[in-house]
């Protein structure tokens, strides 16, 4: 029997429902939540990802901002977009679309936004709580509406073998420690690309995260059968298209697979919302 495929888009929208009424409250209080996108470039795929960020803006009733910089942008114009935007306190959650031009450094950027609206979760503040296992904080957007979809699904989290493809500061490493929490409980290996014997980590693994962004790189062969496979990565293909790192056979052996597009994405965006809603009542209370 074939994966049972999880619709992220379905599970998504039912957060956003939950956002609207909370969104409907705040503006009963007279509190309009507002998310300021900054975007710097003209990288295609980003201005996707940032009209889908506004069109679900409105789906919730979110005020949103975009502010435009130019490709040639640097550092300090970035960080002075983002001091205006902190000390303005009808703002209540700020995001710097990433990637931004070369050579401007992310962490920094994301260090300069008040942890309060820090919405991606990036900011050393709100990982170190993370760190803490103090959940109370922001906490990047992709690991939770990956712990959302494993919850959902009723997944069996509790001393599984959890295993997170990838490294990065805002995927693999916050996911990896969200798996590990009090109350989720896996027991978690963190893989990448210097990591030796991946396959058969991945054959002990009953629940995998494939967060590495290279196209099909988990192959059926690789996939304990009934395992939950979470495919956080998308890639554009030259030949057109895009590619999640799970290889489609894979869909014949697990017993829960996250499709791309339509799994991980719409999760993002909806814990995005969830996030700005958060802060915009916590900056207010
Ligand atoms: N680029 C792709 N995904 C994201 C995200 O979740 N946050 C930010 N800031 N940039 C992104």
């Amino acid at each position: 029997m074939g994966a049972q495929i999880i619709d992220g888009k379905s599970i998504g929208q039912g957060i956003l429902q939950d956002v609207s009424r909370g969104v409907l409250d705040l503006i009963e209080k007279g509190i309009r939540p507002h998310l300021a996108v900054v975007i710097a470039g003209e990288d295609p795929a980003s201005h996707v990802y940032v009209r889908n960020k506004e069109r679900a803006c409105e789906t919730c009733g979110i005020l949103s901002t975009k502010i435009e910089l130019p490709d040639s942008t640097n550092i300090e114009e970035i960080l002075r977009v983002v001091d205006a935007l902190n000390r303005d306190s009808e703002v209540h959650g700020i995001l710097v679309q990433s990637p931004v031009p070369e050579g401007i450094d992310e962490v920094a950027i994301a260090s300069s936004i008040l942890p309060s609206k820090d919405v991606d979760g990036f900011h050393p503040h709100n990982l170190g709580r993370l760190v803490q296992g103090d959940l109370g904080g922001l906490l990047p957007c992709t690991p939770s509406g990956v712990i959302r979809i494993l919850e959902d699904c009723g997944a069996e989290m509790g001393g599984k073998r959890a295993l997170v493809l990838g490294r990065s500061r805002i995927v693999g490493v916050p996911m990896a420690l969200m798996l590990a929490q009090k109350g989720v409980d896996a027991t978690v290996t963190i893989a990448h690309s210097r990591s030796e014997g991946v396959e058969d980590i991945c054959k002990e693994s009953d629940i995998i995260v494939a967060a590495m962004g290279v196209p099909h790189i988990v192959k059926g062969s690789w996939v304990k059968p009934g395992a939950f496979v979470v495919d956080v990565g998308i890639s554009r293909l030259e030949e057109g298209g895009l590619a999640g790192d799970v290889s489609p056979e894979v869909s014949e052996i697990a017993g829960w697979m996250t499709p791309v597009p339509g799994g991980v994405g719409p999760m993002t965006i909806a814990m995005l919302m969830s996030n700005t809603l958060k802060s915009a009542k916590e900056i207010n209370n």
